[in-house]
């Protein structure tokens, strides 16, 4: 199998400006072979012109992209040979599916026989055998997409570029669409970058992503890293639901800082080991909601605790979110699994919250 071959994307200093002014970048980042790259951001941020300046589809304004060590931007769009995919599928109307999947190898002159068993091969990748022979508008939207995919797959590009490729869908097609690129890309060790505006596609299909916002990027690491350890306050907001609160550092102690949050109250934090913060710095505490514990015995060591009313409930199925009113503070939004166990603990309005130290992620505000 020949995909993925040298094919570690370098983007370098790259801009796009419209009309003077910057749209996109500064932007650095590398893609790794083999990787799933997202681009995360909300819409406007300069995903999709970043995205078509490495396509060959627009020009950067400057800036360099290498892709196995080799200019890619000074490159024509058709022969940077990239397998793209994007929101609105677009096959070719008067061909049928094999010839949509098979028309990128038609020009390129490959033997008959040789196109006939690719296309089989990539049909079979995306679940569509056997239905080489319908019309586009005799397919679903989910298996359009399928061919839009197969279409690109075929021609083993070294670099897969995917505009928001699930985003006409419905959601429960969506989620196994996503599983099923996820496995494939897998299986086939391909490059991949991925567009989205939807931080859950982001978090659950990524090696890595980079977030956006403004055209610059505020940070480029695992799901996890971004999750637990986000960079900026941008990026904390973004990525899932979370509680911001202002704090002042008030003491540090080795790995272990307590702030001063709203009036009068304290929250106990554990600082990474590179952390810079230091007493009298103003800092934003940030702290998910399946980490703010409502009721519940054993007060770990450290832990803040709090004692509050519980304003709202919002029941989503297996999970319930609760906003609690602590006074002195801004509410507090708290997630649990929704358990016979966990309901009773809000049986009463009055409650006691307790975060953990480990649970409290400091930035610099
Ligand atoms: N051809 C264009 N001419 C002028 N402005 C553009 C053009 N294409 C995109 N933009 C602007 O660049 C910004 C980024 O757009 P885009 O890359 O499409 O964002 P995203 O894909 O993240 O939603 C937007 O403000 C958009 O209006
Ligand atoms: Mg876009």
């Amino acid at each position: 199998m020949d995909i993925g071959r040298n094919a570690m994307l370098d983007v370098v200093s790259l801009t796009k400006s419209y009309a003077n002014s910057v749209t996109v970048g500064p932007l650095s980042f590398t893609v790794q072979q083999g990787e799933f790259f997202s681009l995360l951001g909300p819409s406007g941020c300069g995903k999709s012109t970043t995205l078509r300046c490495i396509a060959g589809f627009e020009t950067p304004t400057s800036g360099q992209i290498f892709l196995g060590g080799e200019r890619l931007d000074i490159k024509p769009a058709y022969s940077r040979e990239l397998g793209l995919v994007f929101q609105s599928h677009a096959l070719f109307p008067h061909l049928n599916v094999a010839g949509n999947v098979a028309f990128g190898l038609a020009i390129r002159k490959i033997h008959a026989d040789e196109i006939r068993r690719r296309v089989e091969w990539a049909l079979d990748l995306v679940g569509l055998s056997g239905l080489g022979n319908r019309m586009p508008s005799q397919i679903s939207g989910g298996q359009q997409q399928r061919v839009a995919l197969a279409r690109s797959l075929v021609l083993k590009p070294p670099l897969l570029l995917l505009d928001e490729p699930l985003s006409s869908l419905d959601l429960k097609l969506r989620q196994q669409m996503r599983d099923e690129l996820r496995a494939l890309q897998r299986q086939l060790g391909q490059t991949t970058i991925f567009v989205t505006h939807d931080q859950t596609e982001a978090l659950a299909m990524s090696d890595r992503i980079a977030v956006l916002s403004n055209g610059r990027i505020e940070q480029v690491g695992t799901p996890i890293e971004i999750y637990r350890r986000p960079a900026s306050r941008f990026v904390a907001g973004f990525i899932g639901q979370c509680n911001i609160l202002d704090g002042l550092i008030e003491r540090r102690e080795g790995s272990t800082a307590r702030l001063r949050i709203g009036s009068g109250h304290f929250l106990m934090a554990r600082l990474p080991d590179d952390a810079t913060v230091k007493p009298g710095d103003s800092v934003w505490a940030v702290v998910r909601p399946e980490d703010v514990t409502i009721g519940g015995t054993g007060t770990s060591e450290g832990g803040s605790p709090f004692t509050g009313t519980v304003r709202d409930i919002e029941f989503l199925g297996e999970d319930t979110q609760v906003r609690i009113d602590v006074p002195g503070l801004p509410s507090l939004t708290a997630a649990f699994k929704t358990t016979r166990e966990a309901a009773s603990r809000i049986a009463s309005p009055n409650v006691s919250v307790r975060i953990d130290v480990d649970d409290v992620f400091v930035l610099h505000r």
